[in-house]
């Protein structure tokens, strides 16, 4: 096999149990460096609270630019309770907001998987997710999250006002679903665009500018339109309707973590969050999982390490151009599943107990 020569890769630990479930990512890496002739190396770098800790910034520049440089950033979760008071633009938050803004990651794909394994530890009817495979495509750079004006501001009679702007342009809203299209493609062909068309006109244009880029590029895409509600009904009812659902930075953000609690295993579901192409036809891209930083059990050595797995397997599937090597620890991932072997939030009677740890090594003992 031809040796990589030098591929970077940038971990960002992050607050709470980020720093244990990355760890495990960085032994795997390793792995694949020393026994698949794979020549990763490993950058990292504090964001989030760990870096206002330290230089009272949520993310420095220079830990910035490293992930301009990178080809693939994973990040492990950001925020907790102690930084709760500071002002937003000091909040660990503000560092994700800033790497999807600057390195320009409109497209957030959120897969929820229902993994055979964990059926029973989902809270719907085995019948109901059994088998389920939604991906779900949310707008990053967008939306209410970035729009202008924005704040809070003294009005009479001693009140205050707080402001945020819902906006979308045409290209915003077609380069979004051009990626929902095209991975449908490669999935069943089906795609739910998911706005409130009944009452903002922003709905209004996503609505139109989704349909007029299907009825231009892709005639044979089953598209269907939703109102967002309605989807988050739909997903209790009957979530298997679904193959990709695409929507925008808000509803993405509430949809997507009531998609992945449907498949009973937050701890096992990664994000990749994909840019455009630059000059050399590479396409920026961090990845996460889609859990946050779980302050209550930091530190423990007990959070479930699958999720950032996953994200590194897709990081090398979407980033790195390494199929094999994706399809390899996906499998691994599986193979412990099958055999029992359980992180805490994912226990049931008669499996095994593990640790982060442990977990990390049952992983890299089926890579083998
Ligand atoms: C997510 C998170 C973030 C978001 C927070 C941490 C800013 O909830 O990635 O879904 O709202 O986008
Ligand atoms: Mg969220």
């Amino acid at each position: 096999m031809i040796k990589v020569k030098n591929r970077k890769i940038l971990l960002l630990p992050g607050d709470g149990i980020g720093p244990e479930v990355i760890r495990e990512v960085k032994k795997i890496i390793e792995w694949f460096n020393k026994n698949k002739s794979l020549d990763f190396k490993i950058e990292e770098g504090l964001v989030g609270g760990a870096s206002y800790d330290k230089h009272k910034n949520p993310i420095t520049d220079e830990v910035f630019y490293k992930a301009l440089e990178s080809e693939a950033v994973i990040l492990g979760a950001v925020g907790g309770p102690k930084y709760d008071n500071l002002e937003f633009s000091k909040r660990p938050e503000r560092a994700l907001l800033k790497l999807r803004k600057e390195l320009k990651l409109f497209a957030n794909l959120r897969p929820a998987i229902c993994f055979e394994q964990l059926v029973a530890a989902s809270s719907l009817k085995p019948e109901i997710i059994s088998g389920l495979d939604i991906m779900i495509v949310r707008e990053l750079t967008g939306g209410i999250y970035f729009g202008e004006p924005r704040g809070i501001e003294a009005i009479e009679n001693n009140e205050r006002k707080g402001v945020n702007t819902h906006s979308y342009t045409t290209s915003e809203i077609q380069r979004v679903a051009k990626v929902a299209f095209d991975l449908a493609k490669k999935r069943n062909n089906k795609v739910t665009s998911c706005e409130k068309s009944n009452v903002m006109e922003a709905g209004v244009l996503w609505r139109e500018e989704v349909q007029a880029l299907k009825d231009k590029e892709y005639p044979n895409i089953d598209l269907s339109h939703m109102l967002a509600d309605n989807c988050a009904m739909q997903l209790l009812r009957n979530p298997k309707q679904f193959d990709v659902i695409v929507t925008d930075n808000l509803f993405g953000d509430i949809l997507s973590d009531e998609a992945a609690m449907l498949t009973g295993s937050l701890g096992l579901l990664p994000s990749a969050s994909l840019g455009a192409k630059d000059k050399n036809g590479k396409t920026r891209s961090m990845y996460e999982p889609v859990h946050g930083s779980a302050p209550d059990i930091a530190g423990k050595n007990i959070a479930n390490p699958i999720a950032t797995v996953l994200s590194l397997s897709m990081a090398l599937r979407y980033s790195l151009d390494l199929d094999i090597e994706a399809d390899l620890l996906d499998s691994a991932v599986q193979k412990v599943l099958d055999d029992g072997i359980r992180t805490k939030d994912i226990m049931s009677s008669g499996k095994k107990e593990v640790n982060t740890s442990v977990m990390g090594d049952a992983i890299i003992s089926k890579l083998k």
